[in-house]
C-alpha cells in the first residue's frame, strides 16, 4: 500500500513539474504574442489543480508512513546503501586495513557519475555564463589562511565522552537530542517546550561555546554510542595542518575550501578579463576538512569536491543582466520569516517577486539561485524536495549580506549542498591587507562629476624636529589613514592635538602644525573601489549522494519465503547515468556477438558510453543487472538480426521495446540520451517487441 502510494506521490510530483514546465515556457511565448493569455490561465488552473491532488497524495502518505517514519527511512537508506557498495558506487578507502572514517573510493559507476554530473555543472555554469576557470593547488601556506580567517575561525564545537574519549560535534549531539525529544510519542512535551525546543533547533549551529554548553546540560545529552556523560563543549580547528618542504619550517594546510585560489588571483584574472565588471571565475576540486564525527556516508567527508564560483561585482550595482531568464522560476523558498513562523514551512515564491519585496538581497544572488534550481533538476534531483533555506541573522558572519543554503530532502532529513552568500567586499579587503597588494577594480563614470576627496598633507619639517628617527614612521601612519580615522584625528586637532598609534604600537602625539586633514571637492571620471562577491559554493559528493536517493526505487515484490526478489533500480537521467546503453547478444553465439561488437563500436563512435554484456545468463538478469547501475537503454540482439537486420531496444523505466534497424541504433539511442526526441516518439516510429515471456524476471 505505502509503495503504491509513495509511486503515485512521485507520479504527481512528476506531473506538477512537467506542467510547472509548461506553463513557464506559455509565459514566455505568451510575452512575445505567440500564444493567447487564455491558454496560460488555463494552464495555470491545471497546474494548481495538480498541486491539490500532489498536497492530498502527499498527506495521505504520511499518514500511513507515520509522517515517513525513521523506520521507514532506515529501511530504505539499507537497501539503497547495499546496492550502492556491491556495485561500487562508492565504498569505504582502505577497506582491507579496516578503512578510515569520511573517507571514500569511487568505483566505476560512481567515477563515472561524478565525471557526468561535474562536466554537466561545467556546461551549466561555466560555459554558459562564460566564468574564467582556474585550478589552484590544495596545499595552501599558512598566510593565506591567517588573512582568510580559517587559521583564527575555521572551528566547530566538540565533545568528548568522558570515559572512552570518542568526539563528537556538540551542535550535532544536541540537534539529535533535541529531534529525539520532539519525536517521542510516548512522553510529548508540553506545547512551550516543544515550541522552545523547536527554536532551539533553528538555531543550534549558530550557539556560541557557553550558550551550547548551558543547552546540552539543561537537555542532559549524553555520548550516543555509551550513553556516558560528556564534556564541555571546546572549539576544534578543521583544518588539516601539515609542513612544505625539507625543512619543515613552513606552515601550510590543505585548503579547507576552494575559493581562497581565486581570491588570490583577483588581480590576474581581473587583468585577464579587460579589467572589467562584474565577472565570475571557477573553479573545480577538492577540499580537506577535518571533520569531528564524520558519519551519514558522502553527506560529511574528510575529503570531498568543491565546484564554487565567485562573481565579482560592483558593490553599488548588484543587478544581473540575464535575471529576466529566471525571474519566473518558482522555488521553494525557506525565508528566515518562514523559518521564525509557526508553520516552519517553505513555499514556492517567483524569483522575481522575492528580489522585489526584499524577500532575497539582490538580482544576482537570485539569479544564482535560479540556475541552481535549473541544474538541481537537470541531474535529476526532484524539484519538490528542494528548497532554499535563508540564513538567520545571527548564523551569518557580520559581514556578509544576505546568505541561503540550497538543500536537499533525503533519508537524513534536509541536507545542505550548496551555500549561496553574498560576502560583500570580506575576502578581497583581508587578501589586500595582509599581502599589501591593491585588489582593486576601476569603474569610470559615464560623466566626470564632482566628488569630496580627503587630503592629507604632511608638514615634514614639524614632524621631523618632533619625532627625529621616528618620522618617517608617523608620516607614513598619517598619510595611509582611512577616511574614518583621519576624520576622527582632525576633530582631535581642533581640540588640541590627538594620539596615533602605529603598527608597530608606538603611540604619538600629533599636534595642528604637523598635519592639515581637509576635504576637498574635485572633479572625478572615476574611482578605484573593491568588488563584492557572490559566491554559490556547491559540495558534488552531497548533490551525487542525494540524487542516488531521488533516483533509487525498487520493483518486484519480497517474496513469502522471505528472501527479497525486489529488484533495484536508478532512475538516472540520461545525462548522469554513468553507461548510456548495455549491448546485449541473446545467446553466447559468434554470429549474435559480433552484430553486439557493431552495434557497440557505432555507439561508441557516437560518444555514448556502453557495456556488451555476453555472460551467458538470461536476459532478464541482465537486464535487471544494468537497472541496478541506473543504465536507460538496453540493446539485445536476437535471430530476428539474420532476417531483418534489427534489434530490439529497451527503455530502463517502462521496461518497453521496440524494434530498430542495426544502422539507426546509435543514432536513436544517441537522440535519447540528448533529448532530442523522447522514448514516446521513439515508440511511435518503431514497431513494438513484446518483452520475452521471462525476460523481465531476474
Ligand atoms: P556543514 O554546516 O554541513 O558542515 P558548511 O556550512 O560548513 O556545511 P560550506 O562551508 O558552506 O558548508 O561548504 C560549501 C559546500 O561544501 C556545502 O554546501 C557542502 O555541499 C560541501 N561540504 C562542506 N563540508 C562537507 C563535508 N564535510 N563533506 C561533504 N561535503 C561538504
Ligand atoms: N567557499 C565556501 C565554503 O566552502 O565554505
Amino acid at each position: 500500500m505505502t509503495e503504491q502510494l509513495e509511486a503515485a506521490v512521485i507520479a504527481a510530483q512528476d506531473a506538477v513539474t512537467k506542467q510547472g514546465d509548461t506553463v513557464r515556457s506559455l509565459k514566455a511565448s505568451a510575452k512575445e504574442g505567440k500564444v493567447q493569455k487564455n491558454d496560460v490561465d488555463a494552464a495555470i488552473v491545471k497546474l494548481q489543480e495538480l498541486k491539490l491532488d500532489l498536497d492530498a497524495k502527499q498527506k495521505e502518505l504520511e499518514k500511513i508512513a507515520g509522517g515517513k517514519s525513521s523506520q521507514s527511512r532506515e529501511a530504505f537508506r539499507a537497501v539503497l546503501a547495499g546496492v550502492l557498495e556491491r556495485r561500487l558506487f562508492y565504498i569505504p578507502s582502505y577497506k582491507i586495513y579496516n578503512g578510515v572514517a569520511g573517507f571514500y573510493d569511487y568505483g566505476p559507476p560512481g567515477c563515472a557519475i561524478k565525471a557526468n554530473i561535474t562536466q554537466t555543472w561545467r556546461q551549466h555554469f561555466v560555459l554558459e555564463e562564460n566564468m574564467l576557470e582556474v585550478e589552484c593547488p590544495a596545499v595552501t601556506p599558512e598566510i593565506v589562511l591567517k588573512a582568510s580567517g580559517h587559521v583564527d575561525r575555521f572551528t566547530d564545537f566538540m565533545v568528548k565522552d568522558v570515559k572512552t574519549g570518542e568526539c563528537y560535534r556538540a551542535d550535532h549531539l544536541l540537534e539529535g537530542t533535541l529531534e529525539k525529544l520532539l519525536e517521542d510519542k510516548k512522553n510529548p512535551l508540553t506545547a512551550e517546550q516543544t515550541k522552545e525546543a523547536r527554536d532551539l533547533l533553528s538555531t543550534v549551529g549558530e550557539l556560541k561555546e557557553d550558550t551550547l554548553g548551558a543547552a546540552l546540560t539543561k537537555y542532559a545529552c549524553k555520548a550516543p554510542d555509551t550513553g556516558n556523560d560528556i564534556s564541555a563543549p571546546f572549539a576544534f580547528n578543521l583544518m588539516f595542518k601539515t609542513s612544505i618542504g625539507p625543512r619543515g619550517d613552513m606552515v601550510g594546510y590543505l585548503r579547507p575550501e576552494t575559493a581562497q585560489g581565486i581570491f588570490v588571483n583577483f588581480k590576474d584574472l581581473l587583468y585577464y578579463n579587460g579589467q572589467r565588471l562584474p565577472f565570475a571565475a571557477a573553479q573545480i576540486g577538492n577540499s580537506y576538512r577535518n571533520e569531528i564525527s564524520p558519519r551519514s556516508g558522502l553527506l560529511r567527508v574528510r575529503e570531498f569536491t568543491q565546484a564554487e564560483i565567485e562573481h565579482f561585482v560592483n558593490p553599488d550595482d548588484k543587478s544581473h543582466p540575464k535575471f529576466s531568464l529566471v525571474a519566473d522560476l518558482e522555488p521553494l523558498l525557506y525565508s528566515r520569516d518562514f523559518q521564525m513562523g509557526d508553520e516552519k514551512k517553505p513555499h514556492p515564491i517567483r524569483l522575481g517577486d522575492a528580489v522585489s519585496k526584499g524577500i532575497i538581497a539582490n538580482e544576482t544572488l537570485a539569479y544564482f539561485i535560479g540556475r541552481t534550481w535549473l541544474f538541481f533538476k537537470r541531474i535529476g534531483i526532484n524539484p519538490q524536495r528542494m528548497r532554499f533555506r535563508q540564513h538567520l541573522l545571527h548564523e551569518m558572519a557580520h559581514y556578509a549580506n544576505d546568505c541561503w543554503d540550497g538543500e536537499i530532502e533525503t533519508s537524513y532529513g534536509w541536507v545542505e549542498c550548496v551555500g549561496l552568500a553574498d560576502r560583500s567586499a570580506y575576502d578581497l579587503n583581508a587578501h589586500a591587507k595582509m599581502s599589501k597588494v591593491d585588489l582593486k577594480a576601476h569603474e569610470t563614470y559615464p560623466e566626470p562629476r564632482m566628488e569630496e576627496e580627503l587630503k592629507i598633507v604632511v608638514a615634514s619639517k614639524e614632524v621631523g624636529q618632533a619625532f627625529k628617527k621616528d618620522a618617517k614612521t608617523v608620516t607614513e601612519h598619517l598619510q595611509s589613514m582611512n577616511e574614518c580615522d583621519a576624520m576622527e584625528l582632525k576633530a582631535k586637532l581642533e581640540a588640541g592635538s590627538g594620539d596615533i598609534t602605529t603598527i608597530d604600537g608606538q603611540t604619538f602625539t600629533v599636534t595642528p602644525k604637523m598635519v592639515d586633514i581637509k576635504k576637498e571637492l574635485v572633479r572625478k571620471t572615476g574611482r578605484n573601489f573593491t568588488p563584492a562577491v557572490i559566491e554559490p559554493s556547491f559540495g558534488i559528493g552531497r548533490i551525487m549522494y542525494s540524487m542516488f536517493e531521488h533516483a533509487f526505487y525498487t520493483r518486484g515484490e519480497a517474496n513469502d519465503a522471505g528472501s527479497d526478489d525486489a529488484r533495484g533500480v536508478f532512475r538516472f537521467t540520461p545525462l548522469v547515468a554513468p553507461v548510456k546503453a548495455t549491448v546485449f547478444p541473446l545467446l553466447q553465439k559468434a554470429e549474435l556477438n559480433e552484430v553486439a561488437n557493431k552495434v557497440s563500436t557505432s555507439l561508441t563512435a557516437a560518444g555514448l558510453s556502453n557495456i556488451v554484456d555476453t555472460t551467458g545468463t538470461t536476459v532478464g538478469k541482465r537486464y535487471a543487472r544494468t537497472d541496478e547501475i541506473g543504465v536507460p537503454f538496453a540493446i539485445t540482439v536476437d535471430y530476428q538480426v539474420q532476417t531483418d537486420n534489427t534489434v530490439t531496444l529497451r527503455e530502463r523505466d517502462s521496461m518497453a521495446q521496440v524494434r530498430i534497424p542495426v544502422p539507426e541504433i546509435a543514432g536513436v539511442v544517441k537522440s535519447l540520451v540528448d533529448g532530442v526526441s523522447s522514448w514516446l516518439e521513439v515508440q511511435g516510429k518503431y514497431p513494438a517487441q513484446q518483452a520475452a515471456a521471462n525476460s523481465e524476471v531476474a
